[in-house]
């Protein structure tokens, strides 16, 4: 075992500055210097490490050095057998890894609810996409496991070449991913799982099992999103030999920056280190404090209820989902909590989600106790009122008609239209409400009445919805769509 407490980019980084060089390189800020004239100079201890491959600090896209050394720990950290950094989020990794592993017309299987970017690596890659019917719990809203048989069926009919599984979902759900890979494995078929949300996963009993650890063959995670580095830095993790690694780092030099930033690099460092070695520790602690928060929060209120399935042992106890047991909107109790200061990962029709990490200053779970019960102080003041008001929870059309294959889109001239007059088009890019960013239109699929009633609705409920386009005149809503 290597010695985890190493963190060889960020400890390069710190001796280059030291050294106090004069550069004659990029980036053109001469680590801060351009600046210094900023009163409140917030940038200027990270553009001191802000660097370019100069001697000593490596290559992301052929590393040999510290970069490598620092892959390698994390490879070993998290029980891979090899990790890129990646500086371009997940997005980045399930971009590369579905263009590493499929050729234009290959079959891959993969849920309707996975994340934009498994779609865009699906619409470059030119494949077939099989769909996964999602399922979800009647009460919580929350995503049931898959269904395994229907997998079996489809990997031993069809000639599926990939099969992505998003594990866990936004809200924390985690999927049979041990179940899941023996089933690919048997046929042959990779396992890409897309676990973004689930970089923590292994490193405490009381966490879900790692994807990695249950025989996925690729893993990308969004460090920056449960563990500590910096926003869009994150890791895509090779778990064996069905991966050829060549084809993989071709992908990467393809869709990754070619100047990627040393900052998010050595956090990735510093993150793999604080897990490595303390992992066990620290979310032994944070899993303590946060059973303890909802003892001592949730049997005192009346309307603020959590919504969980913790006791199936299939969520991640670091998300927390609420909803109030009468009318009040997710959106509304989010907005309730912004005012005091708490703010949250995502708010929906109906729940907010929050998210718990190892970052949580001290004390800070005590607030948010003494907050959710002032907010159901304050849905005790308007719930009675608002019983008489309709059901706000959008029911998402049960049928979909996709039409046109994605590689044969792009053949076709689009027209941005508003929405009635682009009734029985098709949809040419993933329409995504926010949050949680999951598409519910896909490119290929017909927009139908009943799809153009709930995406005004969505529209309405306060959802930003992405593949949506408002006129600044009209403010009318239009969509990109294609008739063939
Ligand atoms: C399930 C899932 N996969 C991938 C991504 C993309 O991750 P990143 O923001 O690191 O690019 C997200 C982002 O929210 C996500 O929710």
């Amino acid at each position: 075992m290597e010695n985890q407490e190493k963190t060889p980019i960020y400890e390069a980084l710190l001796h280059h500055k030291d050294k106090k060089t004069d550069s004659y390189h990029v980036p053109g800020h001469k680590q801060g210097a351009n600046f210094l004239d900023h009163k409140d100079n917030l940038f200027q201890s990270i553009l001191q490490i802000d660097q370019t491959e100069v001697t000593g600090l490596d290559d992301l896209h052929h590393p040999s050095g510290v970069i490598a050394r620092a892959e390698y720990l994390a490879a070993e950290a998290f029980g891979a057998e090899k990790t890129f950094y990646l500086v371009g989020g997940s997005t980045a990794g399930n971009i590369a890894s579905i263009l590493t592993m499929c050729l234009p017309g290959d079959k891959v299987i993969l849920q309707r609810s996975c994340h934009q970017s498994v779609f865009h690596g699906c619409m470059l890659a030119g494949v077939s996409p099989i769909y996964w019917k999602d399922a979800y719990h009647s009460d919580t809203g929350f995503e049931r496991p898959l269904d395994l048989d229907w997998l079996v069926q489809k990997c031993r009919h069809e000639m599926v070449k990939l099969v992505v599984m998003t594990s866990p979902s936004y809200y924390g759900m985690v999927q049979p991913i041990r179940k899941i890979a023996d089933i690919c494995h048997q046929f042959d078929v990779p396992l890409l799982v897309d676990e973004a949300h689930g970089a923590h996963f292994g490193f405490h009993p009381n966490l879900p099992n790692s994807a990695l650890s249950q025989g996925a063959d690729l893993v990308v995670q969004s460090t920056h999103k449960m563990l500590g580095s910096m926003t869009m830095s994150s890791m895509l993790h090779v778990g064996s030999s069905r991966v050829r690694i060549n084809d993989l780092e071709r992908q990467l030099r393809i869709v990754q920056s070619s100047s990627p930033s040393y900052p998010l690099l050595a956090s990735l460092d510093l993150a793999r280190k604080q897990v490595a070695v303390n992992g066990y520790h620290l979310f032994g602690r944070l899993l303590t404090e946060i059973d303890q928060f909802k003892k001592d929060t949730f049997p005192y209120c009346k309307w603020v209820q959590e919504l969980s399935l913790h006791h199936l042992k299939c969520q991640d106890p670091c998300k927390m989902v609420i909803a109030s047991s009468g009318q009040m909107t997710g959106f509304e109790m989010q907005a309730f909590l912004e005012d005091k200061g708490i703010y949250t990962e995502l708010a929906d029709d109906r729940r907010v989600l929050f998210c718990f990490s190892l970052g949580h200053p001290e004390g800070s779970l005590i607030r948010l106790k003494k907050v959710l019960l002032e907010l159901d102080c304050w849905l005790d003041s308007c719930e009675n009122r608002l019983s008489e008001r309709d059901s706000i929870v959008l029911r998402l059309p049960s049928t979909t008609e996709f039409v046109l294959p994605f590689q044969d889109i792009r053949k076709h001239q689009h027209v941005r239209l508003c929405l009635e007059d682009a009734i029985d088009g098709i949809i040419t890019e993933p329409i995504v409400p926010y949050p949680p960013g999951i598409p519910v239109l896909l490119p290929g699929e017909r927009l139908t009445c009943e799809w153009m009633e709930y995406l005004r609705g969505a529209d309405r409920a306060g959802y930003r919805i992405r593949g949506l386009y408002q006129d600044q005149l009209t403010s009318e809503v239009r969509v990109n769509i294609v008739f063939v």
